[in-house]
């Protein structure tokens, strides 16, 4: 099963097992990770499951979608170029490793 590492704004790292198939949202929300809150339940629609992803793993991303791209503007912390919602992350095999950072807040 992949491994993903979440790293808060506060540089606590916890590394949880994620299986193929559900999103790195899942995955935080499951293993009661701090830093994604996931208010819409994954349906892209608030923009609270925010994370900044390792600038090596992006190439293994899907590119963002557009209703992704509209929500990333409102998240509550500023977008960067490696922002994405945690729920339109369907982990592959390849996102074994995966490192993603949780930003300042989430609301
Ligand atoms: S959980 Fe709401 S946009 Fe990802």
């Amino acid at each position: 099963m992949p491994k993903i590492t979440y790293i808060s704004n506060a540089g606590v790292s916890r590394t949880v097992d994620v299986p193929v198939g559900d999103t790195v949202m899942e995955g935080a929300v499951q293993n009661d990770v701090d830093g994604i809150v996931a208010e819409c339940g994954g349906n892209c629609q608030c923009a609270t499951c925010h994370v900044y992803v390792e600038e090596k793993f992006l190439p293994v991303l899907k590119p963002i979608a557009e209703d992704e791209d509209a929500m990333l503007e409102t998240a509550a912390s500023p977008r960067k170029s490696n922002s994405r919602l945690s729920c339109q992350l369907h982990v592959t095999p390849a996102f074994d490793g995966l490192v993603v950072h949780t930003p300042p807040t989430q609301q």
